[in-house]
């Protein structure tokens, strides 16, 4: 994603940017499997590689940057509420910077990601404390039924193949009245800054430039009512469409971020409730 990789950095440190590539047009198969094959276009690699391959540079980055730490985190934690003593469930916990904050605030956490590499950064950060498993999104999960209270997913449905299977799974684990609450990048800044039609969902690219060499991160790109149908059909009701602006600690440390994002869409956040019965869909 553009933004978790990027930081646009003072002198001394290290600059992770990012910069557009043309769209992923019939690209072979490596492996036919999670990423496969999706709206015509062959993938040759799954999404989560290049966080294998980022490790914990991505780590490192995503503690402080403007658009984790800033950005990110401060809105989608306000959009969880208060936690403590719930069952949250972190979907592609990445390196763990998530369960960390809601184990410090009193949740009982289970995380999962597809990146072995980021499974085992988490590992760490929460010292024996959170069940971590290598779980992919769009997959069947290894939880019950009703598990959790809330699920969170942070900048990473855009990595998902199948969108609504994602969503379906998170409303199978979640209890009745749970949430979700999913962070993305915003469908707008996308559209703006790769062009071609806003409406077609596309396979896309960004190289980030990153302290140990440039690593290509594939996307999904979508219109916004793409992402919402996919939630809504696997069951939700949507409580809330957030368009996070920065968090005043981003002023000082990054001001060309913090006057980029007060003034432009970068993520989008959805709130998702899951209704005792699915509300019927206009078809029915
Ligand atoms: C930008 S990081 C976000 C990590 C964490 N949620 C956070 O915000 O700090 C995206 C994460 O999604 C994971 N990921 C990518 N595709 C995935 C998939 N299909 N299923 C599960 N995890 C995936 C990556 O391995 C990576 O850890």
């Amino acid at each position: 994603m553009p933004h978790r990789g990027l930081l646009s950095g003072k002198v001394g440190v290290p600059v992770w940017r990012w910069c557009g590539q043309a769209r992923l047009q019939g690209i072979r198969a490596r492996r036919v499997g999670v990423a496969g094959v999706c709206h015509g276009v062959w993938v040759d690699t799954d999404l989560w590689d290049a966080y294998d391959k980022m490790g914990l540079s991505f780590q490192q980055h995503a503690a402080d940057s403007a658009y984790n730490a800033h950005y990110d985190r401060p809105a989608v934690l306000a959009a969880l509420g208060p936690v403590t003593g719930l069952q949250v469930l972190d979907a592609a916990c990445g390196p763990g910077l998530y369960l960390r904050e809601l184990l410090d605030r009193g949740a009982e956490v289970s995380a999962f990601d597809a990146s072995p590499v980021m499974v085992n950064l988490a590992r760490q950060q929460a010292a024996g404390r959170v069940r971590i498993d290598q779980a992919a999104l769009g997959e069947p999960l290894p939880y019950p039924d009703g598990a959790f209270d809330l699920v969170v997913c942070a900048l990473a449905i855009h990595y998902a193949s199948d969108r609504a299977a994602a969503f379906a799974e998170f409303c199978r684990v979640l209890r009745v009245g749970g949430a979700v609450v999913v962070s993305t990048q915003h469908s707008v800044m996308d559209w703006l800054r790769k062009g071609g039609s806003y409406f077609q969902t596309t396979l896309e690219t960004d190289m980030w430039h990153t302290p140990s060499g440039d690593q290509p991160v594939h996307f999904w790109r979508e219109p916004l009512s793409a992402l919402c149908t996919a939630a809504t059909d696997a069951g939700f009701l949507i409580e809330k469409v957030i368009e996070p602006v920065p968090a005043e600690t981003m002023r000082e440390r990054y001001p060309d971020d913090y006057e980029k994002l007060s003034s432009e869409p970068g993520f989008l956040i959805l709130r998702l409730f899951k209704p005792a019965r699915p509300a019927p869909s206009p078809a029915s």
